[in-house]
């Protein structure tokens, strides 16, 4: 989907995600030491809050300025800078983040392995990575708009890691919150790596 395609998504409804910070980002994040994260299509600034909320400064980065003009209204904090980017067309900058969240964030398969390298490449050393998808075995789409199989899944990532990296968590998990249209939603796909100093 491009810019235009997700602001009008985000104009349907005056909200679309439940303003409250996504489980594997507060099961992972808690207790561990602040610094600086991206959080990688960050919506309505759930994400954002909550790690500004835990002492991190955090660069919330999406390619809607309809969504991100709404987190901005919601998330009132000088810890969080608010960023209009094709991450894509435009990776974040190299080594520069203590935490990388993409929390169902997609990214296009065409992008390709240096797509998902202009991501991992942002991880400081020692830095973390956390990537949550949907695993959509067995469910229908959710939106038609969306076809899974074009955009890579966390396992796909992980395979791109290589041995630079340490990898802390890879699993399923089931996901208690339902989604935005009230439909029980697919378990989640965690993936959590420490790159290596
Ligand atoms: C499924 S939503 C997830 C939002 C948020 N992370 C959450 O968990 O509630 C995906 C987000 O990625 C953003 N996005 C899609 N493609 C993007 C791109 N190329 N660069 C930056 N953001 C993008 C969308 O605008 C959208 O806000």
């Amino acid at each position: 989907m491009r810019e235009n395609e997700w602001d009008e998504l985000y104009r349907e409804r005056g909200q679309i995600w439940s303003g409250l910070p996504n489980a594997a980002l507060v099961a992972e994040m808690t207790g561990h030491a602040p610094g600086l994260a991206l959080d990688v299509g960050c919506g309505e600034g759930g994400d954002a809050r909550w790690l500004a909320e835990h002492g991190w400064e955090v660069v919330a980065a999406d390619i809607s300025s309809v969504a991100l003009e709404r987190a901005a209204s919601a998330v009132q904090t000088g810890a969080v800078t608010w960023l209009q980017a094709d991450l894509v067309a435009s990776p974040p900058e190299r080594g520069r983040f203590d935490l990388v969240s993409m929390q169902y964030y997609p990214l296009p398969l065409a992008a390709g392995e240096e797509g998902v390298r202009g991501f991992l490449d942002a991880v400081a050393p020692g830095g973390t990575l956390l990537v949550v998808g949907h695993d959509m075995a067995g469910h229908e789409p959710h939106d038609a708009r969306f076809n899974p199989a074009d955009y890579y899944a966390p396992r796909q990532i992980a395979e791109i890691l290589g041995d630079k990296w340490t990898v802390l968590v890879h699993e399923p998990r089931r996901r208690e919150r339902a989604l935005p249209d009230g439909r029980e939603a697919p378990a989640d796909l965690v993936l959590k790596a420490v790159r290596d100093n």
